[in-house]
Parts: structure tokens; C-alpha cells; sequence
């Protein structure tokens, strides 16, 4: 008898998980727990554009805490271990420590994060340590007061956001992700700044190309700082080395002060699109499933949720949509696409 043919034995991880048109696998559910915010970014939800007559859902419309966790639950069934709560402002939520503690229980989910703007944090932060989160990302486009109320439509402090920063640092969440959206003309030149001040202090500042989101922010393309452009101007002024990726299909590139004092990130969708190795879902706070962040339409989840549908069947629904899922935005991005108005809100899906 020869010897046995090997079998290669999948994971249960593995073979529970689902791939797409172009073989990306689910990985990660991005939920977004409202779309109401306090601020009103100019790359979001600028205050003098975005639809006049936008009504917000109400509270009947949002999944219920239950309904979030059910789903999650489904989603770790099919291979999503990393789950992210966004909003809009997802601490406009109230008793969000109650779900995230429902959700770091989950079997099969490992990462729990949360992406907030940082001004209602610091009263939040304690609680949501003690519940499970485990990572915290915040917004904070610069320290100039005057340029962070333009940035955020005048609505909130950069005193706020820092306070929470310090806030986060004491209850264990070092090292943070900080989120800078970098827009020409704006807060380009306070770039420098931004990375002094957290030069040395283990956190990583993310700069975020401007993207063409949602169908409000008038975007243009002479207003992307591209990230090569962005480099060389920090470079000029502290040499950085390129790191390897923490993991496949990290959306930010990551770099390095050479002489030690940290790490920053490249988020660079427009520039040098990211769309091959995409593992991404999105769940917005009503419930539909959105395979891509320019995506016109969602699957609507809610209703089966909500007219009895069994686990089973919940999960035949989402990996029937991430089976179907053959979304590129990014890489195909054109004057033609640029044209299409029926792209999701990024308030709605929470980045
Ligand atoms: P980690 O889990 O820490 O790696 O987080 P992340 O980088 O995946 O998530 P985060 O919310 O911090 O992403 C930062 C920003 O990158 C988002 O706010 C978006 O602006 C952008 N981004 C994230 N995912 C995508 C994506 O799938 N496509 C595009 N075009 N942009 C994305
Ligand atoms: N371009 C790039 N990033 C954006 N975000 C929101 N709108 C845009 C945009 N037009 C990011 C913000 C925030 C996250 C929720 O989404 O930086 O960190
Ligand atoms: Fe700004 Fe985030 Fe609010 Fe959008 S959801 S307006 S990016 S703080
Ligand atoms: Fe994924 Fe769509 Fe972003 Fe491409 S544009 S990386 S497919 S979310």
C-alpha cells in the first residue's frame, strides 16, 4: 500500500467561511449602531448640503440590541471574527457598553472595536473597557481649534477629543488609532502637527485620503492629498521606513519614524485602492447589509429578523449576498461612477 494521500483539513473557521465573486473572504462586520451625529464633517455630512429633508430613523426602524447581537451571531457563523460599532456618532447610542458586552461574548468574534468622533467619549470610556471593547478609534482631523469647527461644522472642541484621548489612555485602550481625513486647502498643512503631537506616544495617526462617499461632499479629486505626496512632505522632515502589514487586507499602510518614535498609517482608497483583498461587510443601523462603502443598495435584514426568520435561514440570506458580492469601487472609480447619485451615506454605514 502506498502511502496515505494527505487531506487538507480546513479549519472550522475555514470551512464555515464564505467568499465572494472574486475570492475574498468575510472576515469583518462593520455595524453601525445609529446615523445620527453632533458633528457635521464637510467630508460627511456637511450642514448646508446634505439632503434638507433627511429624517434620521427613528427608534422603532434601528435593530434593537437583540436584533444586533442575533445577527452577529450569524455573521460569526460564516467566518466574521472582527466586529467594528460606527455611526454616525455610534455614543449618541444610549447603553452602548450593554451591546458591546453581548457582542465580545460571542463565540468566534475576537476583536471588538468602536470608531467615534471622541466628544461624548471620555464620560463612556470606563464602561465600555469594563464591557469588553477591545480597541478604540477617534476621529481628530487637527489640533487647531479654528480649522477642528470647520471640520466638524462647527459643532464640536478639540479640547474634547484630546481630553478623551487621555481618557482612553487610562482605561488600557493605549495604543489608539487616530483618524485624520486630509483635505487639501483644509487641514493639509497642519499634517506636521498632528504627527508631533503623537510623536512618542504609541498611538498611530491614520491618514485618510478624501473619498468620494455618500452623495453630499462635493467631492474632487484636487482636493486628495495622495498619500505618496503626503509621505514625501514627512518625510522631508522625519525619514520614515514601510512595516509589513498586521494582517491581510489591512486597509492602512503602515510606516515608521526611523528614528523610532512610532508608527503611522496610509489609508489610501483613492490613490492606491485597496478593493482586492476587501473582506468588509457593513451593517447599517437599520439593517440592511452593504457589501461595499460606495454601494448603492443594501439587503434589507431587518424584515426577516423581524417576521420570524430561523438562524439558519438568516445565514443562508448573508452569504448568499457575499457570494453575489463582485464590488471593486475604488479601483474602478471614473467619471462615470463619480456620476452615480445612489451611493450610501457614510453616516448611514459609518465608514
Ligand atoms: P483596523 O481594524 O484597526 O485595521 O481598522 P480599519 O482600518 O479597518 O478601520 P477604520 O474604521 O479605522 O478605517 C479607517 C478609514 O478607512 C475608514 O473610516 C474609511 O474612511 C476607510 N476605510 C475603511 N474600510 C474601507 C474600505 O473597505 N474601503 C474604503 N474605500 N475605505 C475604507
Ligand atoms: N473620506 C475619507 N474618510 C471619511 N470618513 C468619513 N467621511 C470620509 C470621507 N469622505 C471617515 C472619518 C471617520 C470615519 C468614520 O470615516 O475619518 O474616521
Ligand atoms: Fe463626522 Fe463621523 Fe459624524 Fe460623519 S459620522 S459627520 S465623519 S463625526
Ligand atoms: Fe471594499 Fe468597496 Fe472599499 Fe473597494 S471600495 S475596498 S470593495 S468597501
Amino acid at each position: 500500500m502506498g502511502a496515505p494521500i494527505p487531506v487538507r483539513v480546513e479549519s472550522a473557521d475555514q470551512a464555515a467561511s464564505q467568499l465572494d465573486r472574486r475570492g475574498r473572504r468575510l472576515r469583518d462586520l462593520r455595524i453601525s449602531v445609529i446615523d445620527r451625529c453632533n458633528f457635521r464633517c464637510p467630508y460627511c455630512m456637511p450642514e448646508d448640503q446634505y439632503p434638507r429633508d433627511h429624517e434620521f430613523l427613528g427608534k422603532a426602524e434601528r435593530l434593537r440590541f437583540e436584533e444586533i447581537e442575533r445577527l452577529a451571531r450569524v455573521f460569526a457563523g460564516l467566518g466574521v471574527h472582527k466586529l467594528r460599532l460606527t455611526g454616525g456618532e455610534p455614543l449618541l447610542r444610549r447603553e452602548l457598553p450593554v451591546l458591546v458586552r453581548t457582542l465580545a461574548r460571542i463565540p468566534g468574534i475576537d476583536d471588538v472595536a468602536l470608531t467615534t468622533n471622541g466628544s461624548l467619549l471620555a464620560a463612556h470610556v470606563d464602561a465600555l473597557r469594563e464591557a469588553g471593547l477591545g480597541r478604540i478609534t477617534i476621529s481628530l482631523d487637527t489640533l487647531d481649534p479654528g480649522t477642528f469647527r470647520a471640520m466638524s461644522g462647527g459643532r464640536g472642541d478639540v479640547a474634547d477629543v484630546l481630553a478623551a484621548i487621555v481618557a482612553a489612555e487610562r482605561a488600557g485602550f493605549a495604543p489608539l488609532k487616530i483618524n485624520c481625513v486630509v483635505m487639501r486647502g483644509t487641514n493639509d498643512g497642519q499634517v506636521l502637527d498632528l504627527l508631533e503631537h503623537f510623536r512618542g506616544s504609541g498611538h498611530i495617526v491614520r491618514l485618510i485620503e478624501y473619498m468620494d462617499v455618500g452623495t453630499c461632499n462635493d467631492w474632487r479629486r484636487d482636493l486628495v492629498v495622495p498619500s505618496a505626496e503626503l509621505r514625501a512632505r514627512i518625510a522631508a522632515r522625519w525619514p520614515l521606513h514601510e512595516l509589513d502589514p498586521n494582517y491581510g487586507g489591512e486597509v492602512a499602510q503602515r510606516w515608521a519614524f526611523a528614528d523610532g518614535a512610532g508608527e503611522i498609517g496610509f489609508i489610501s482608497s483613492v490613490s492606491e485602492p485597496f478593493c482586492g483583498d476587501c473582506s468588509r461587510a457593513r451593517l447599517s443601523a437599520d439593517g440592511r447589509l452593504y457589501t461595499c462603502l460606495f454601494a448603492g443598495t443594501g439587503c434589507d435584514l431587518r424584515t426577516p429578523l423581524r417576521t420570524g426568520a430561523d438562524d439558519a435561514t438568516l445565514a443562508g440570506l448573508v452569504g448568499a449576498v457575499w457570494n453575489a458580492r463582485d464590488d471593486r469601487y475604488s479601483e474602478a472609480r471614473s467619471e462615470a461612477t463619480l456620476a452615480r447619485r445612489d451611493r450610501v451615506e457614510m453616516y448611514s454605514i459609518g465608514g
